[in-house]
């Protein structure tokens, strides 16, 4: 229903037309619409690093936390010739695939694919290891979930040899532990000699970009 009449009022409440009642119904509060702001929808997008990134990838990787549940240890403050030294080894695509994650314009962490050796020497491999992280800054808003979840989906769909990737989580690294469980991967019963768990994620059942598609349809909280 369409109308040039101005919309009705009860006792001061300003009234709208509900298309789905097809009735007149109260106007939300002004109070309650100021609790409850729409937020635009954020995506989280990939790419290779640039050499431009030097400053925000130092400054990251900079930050004890960030490695406490990394591999690597700790190799302290970076500076700028040890950033860029890693971000060149970042950007190598040889052995793995590293890719920036990307909010607004902004890296703001880090997705790694490093390949496993096939068994027959020349072919593609079919498994690999992935692992991600976040600058501190930008922890506990549900970015490490999306990221996880969007980077391992797209990894299936643009390398369709792939056939599983498996993850290594410290045994008190929780975010990470139901992280990745959302994002398909489960404990294998394995573990490193260190005594970090190996998690293990089959190629999912469907279309990775379904996955993908419902995700970046929801808003980041
Ligand atoms: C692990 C990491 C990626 C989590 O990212 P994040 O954006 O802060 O996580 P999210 O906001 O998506 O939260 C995911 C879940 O973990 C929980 N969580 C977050 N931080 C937590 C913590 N310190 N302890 C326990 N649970 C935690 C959240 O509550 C959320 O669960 P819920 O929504 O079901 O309640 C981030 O902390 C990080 O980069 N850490 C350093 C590197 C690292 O550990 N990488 C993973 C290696 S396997």
């Amino acid at each position: 229903m369409t109308t040039d009449h101005p919309a009705p009022q009860v006792q001061d409440t300003p009234l709208a037309f509900d298309p789905v009642l097809q009735a007149w119904v109260p106007l939300a509060p002004g109070a309650w619409r100021a609790a409850a702001p729409e937020r635009p929808v954020m995506t989280i997008s990939f790419r290779p690093w640039a050499g431009t990134d030097l400053p925000v990838f130092r400054d990251m990787l900079s930050d004890p936390e960030v490695w406490r549940f990394l591999p690597e240890p700790f190799p302290g403050a970076l500076s700028d010739a040890v950033a860029r030294d890693l971000l060149a080894v970042a950007q190598v695509t040889t052995f793995h695939e590293v890719r920036a994650a990307v909010l607004q314009g902004t890296p703001i962490g880090q997705t790694r694919l490093v390949w496993d050796a096939p068994a027959n020497p020349g072919a593609a491999p079919v498994s690999a290891e992935f692992s991600y992280w976040l600058g501190r800054a930008h922890w506990g808003r549900g970015y490490g979930r999306r990221i996880a979840i969007k980077s391992t989906g797209l990894a299936f769909a643009r390398h369709p040899g792939l056939t599983a990737l498996w993850a290594r989580v410290h045994p008190d690294n929780r975010a990470s532990r139901r992280i990745l469980g959302e994002a398909g991967f489960a404990a294998t019963g394995r573990s490193t000699a260190d005594g970090w768990a190996i998690l293990s994620c089959p190629r999912p059942e469907g279309s990775a970009m379904d996955r993908i598609a419902a995700l970046a349809a929801s808003p980041l909280r």
